[in-house]
């Protein structure tokens, strides 16, 4: 199901508190379980709106940040991305960051983040794309869906616990915005 009166736009420094909520209710929804829960009980909205308003304004270290707007204007769902962080991999472009509302997931929102995303991507010059998920993560299913191949892994340490990555590449990003959505 598409939900066609979802808006995807850029992001502005006053959807810092929207998108903080997505972020933590997310990360809450989805990784109790697999990441320590004192360490989600403790995340802030207060600090975490602070770091995405400085994200947005300044576009450091994320790059570009794309929102999911509902018409009354709540904020759905967010996708950042812009150039891969480690130099490592061969791939030039990276989405670093994606997330929706449990209850608006399995809507198309990711694939239209994504899609929204890519375009600007290509259009800043990036040709191809890694995307960096948690191995427990049940959501990988949604890169897989999109023809991400696994290309690499890596451990990450989160709330003091080392977790395993899965790297999901795509050689032409491309494929990612004329994907039939
Ligand atoms: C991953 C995420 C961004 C995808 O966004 P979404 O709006 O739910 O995805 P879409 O509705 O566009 O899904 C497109 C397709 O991906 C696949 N997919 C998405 N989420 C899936 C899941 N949890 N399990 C299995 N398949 C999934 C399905 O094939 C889906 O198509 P379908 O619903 O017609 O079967 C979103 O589910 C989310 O925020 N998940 C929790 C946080 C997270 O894991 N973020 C990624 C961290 S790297």
């Amino acid at each position: 199901m598409s939900e066609e009166w979802i808006v995807i736009r850029k992001a502005l420094p006053e959807d810092a508190r929207g998108i903080a909520k997505v972020h933590i209710d997310t990360w809450r929804s989805t990784y109790t379980g697999i990441i320590p829960n004192d360490y989600l009980a403790k995340l802030s909205y207060e600090r975490a709106e602070n770091v995405w308003r400085e994200r947005i304004s300044t576009h450091e270290p994320l790059g570009v940040i794309f929102v999911a707007a509902i018409p009354n204007g709540r904020i759905v769902g967010f996708v950042t991305g812009g150039a891969e962080r480690t130099g490592e991999h061969s791939y030039d472009g990276e989405i670093y960051a994606i997330y929706v509302f449990k209850e608006f997931q399995r809507r198309g929102v990711g694939r239209r983040l994504t899609s929204a995303i890519c375009q600007q991507l290509v259009q800043e010059g990036f040709h191809s794309l890694i995307i960096w998920v948690l191995r427990e993560n049940p959501s990988r299913s949604f890169y897989e869906g999109l023809g991400g191949e696994k290309v690499a892994e890596q451990e990450i340490e989160i709330g003091g616990v080392s977790l395993p990555e899965v790297g999901y590449g795509w050689e032409d990003i491309r494929q990612l915005f004329e994907m039939k959505m």
